[in-house]
């Protein structure tokens, strides 16, 4: 029998590449980055989905510069609101599914508390909002979809804060880096078997949670960036890290305070908790490192 194939948008990206490392057996991934289909093109989306007979899309597309977007929020809107709404519109007149991913910067952080799936949504700026718009309009179009939120997504593709991290510490003898903003890590290569997991789950449907396990600072990643890349020869000298609040370190965008994901409904369903963020950071580095040598 043949493979079921599967859409990924946005092939390109840190998801999008660990989304073709991890399919599961039985699936054949079809990756369409940038270029060869724009999700907000309804031709193409509509003949991305009938020329590839594709059962369900995976849209790891979008427009994640959550700075940039401050300026450029028609461009923010169209990627990651208008492009979201197509897809879903296409999906529910074919019948098909739509795993559709978001951010933990829909909420404003003033919880204290892991934020729930049904928590009220308040995104802080451009980015968050236009995210939020995304997942509204998934949500509303009455195909059969489903949510992942995550947040503070690395991976060894692309641009990100852990490679930052490593840039920046080869650089310079001291770097500064934020203590107050406190959310969780999540190597994209777990968010990406996660989504397959709940593509593939029959009873999933709406808006669910993924992380890696835990809770941390801006500063505490820094520092486990550091000593891990200490120990696995990816830096050779240490350097200084220091913790500074964020009001020192001035950022077009706000960016939420407490951003922690609750994942008990992706738990219950999948069942499994997902390891803990460090040891997802030292996974990603020796793969880093192995993909380097
Ligand atoms: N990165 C994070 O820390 C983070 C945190 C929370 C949630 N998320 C969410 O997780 C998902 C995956 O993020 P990621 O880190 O993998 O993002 P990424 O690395 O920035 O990849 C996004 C990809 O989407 C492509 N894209 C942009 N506009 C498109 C369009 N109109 N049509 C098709 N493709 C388009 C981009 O291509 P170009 O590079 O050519 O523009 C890029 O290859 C996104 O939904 C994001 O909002 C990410």
């Amino acid at each position: 029998m043949s493979n079921e194939r599967i859409i990924v948008c946005g092939a390109d990206g840190q998801l999008g590449r660990e989304l073709q490392l991890t399919q599961p057996p039985g699936i054949e991934a079809v990756p369409f980055n940038r270029q060869a289909l724009d999700i907000t093109d309804a031709t193409a989306v509509e003949l991305a989905l009938v020329t590839t007979g594709a059962r369900a899309i995976i849209n790891a597309a979008a427009y994640t510069a959550v700075d940039r977007a401050e300026s450029d929020t028609e461009t923010a809107r169209a990627i990651n609101a208008t492009g979201p709404a197509i897809l879903a519109d296409c999906c529910a007149a074919h019948g098909t599914r739509l795993l559709h991913v978001s951010t933990d910067f829909v909420f404003d952080g003033a919880s204290g508390q892991a934020y729930r799936p049904d928590d009220e949504a308040n995104p802080l700026g451009v980015y968050g909002a236009s995210k939020l718009a995304g997942e509204q309009a998934v949500l509303a179009s009455g195909a059969d979809a489903i949510v992942v939120r995550t947040g503070w997504v690395y991976s060894r593709h692309g641009g990100n804060f852990v490679k930052t991290m490593l840039r920046l510490m080869a650089e310079r003898d001291r770097l500064t880096v934020v203590e107050d903003q406190v959310g969780t890590p999540t190597w994209a290569r777990g968010l990406a078997q996660t989504c397959w997991t709940l593509t593939l789950a029959p009873k999933a449907h709406g808006v669910y949670h993924w992380s890696d396990a835990g809770a941390c600072s801006w500063y505490d990643f820094a520092l486990a960036i550091h000593a891990l890349a200490l120990e696995l020869g990816l830096l050779s000298t240490a350097v200084a890290v220091e913790p500074i609040p964020a009001a020192d370190y001035p950022t077009p965008a706000k960016r939420p305070a407490f951003s922690v994901l609750d994942k008990q409904r992706t738990r219950a369903l999948l069942g499994y908790a997902g390891l803990p963020w460090r040891e997802q950071l030292r996974l990603m580095l020796a793969d880093l490192k192995a993909t380097q040598d």
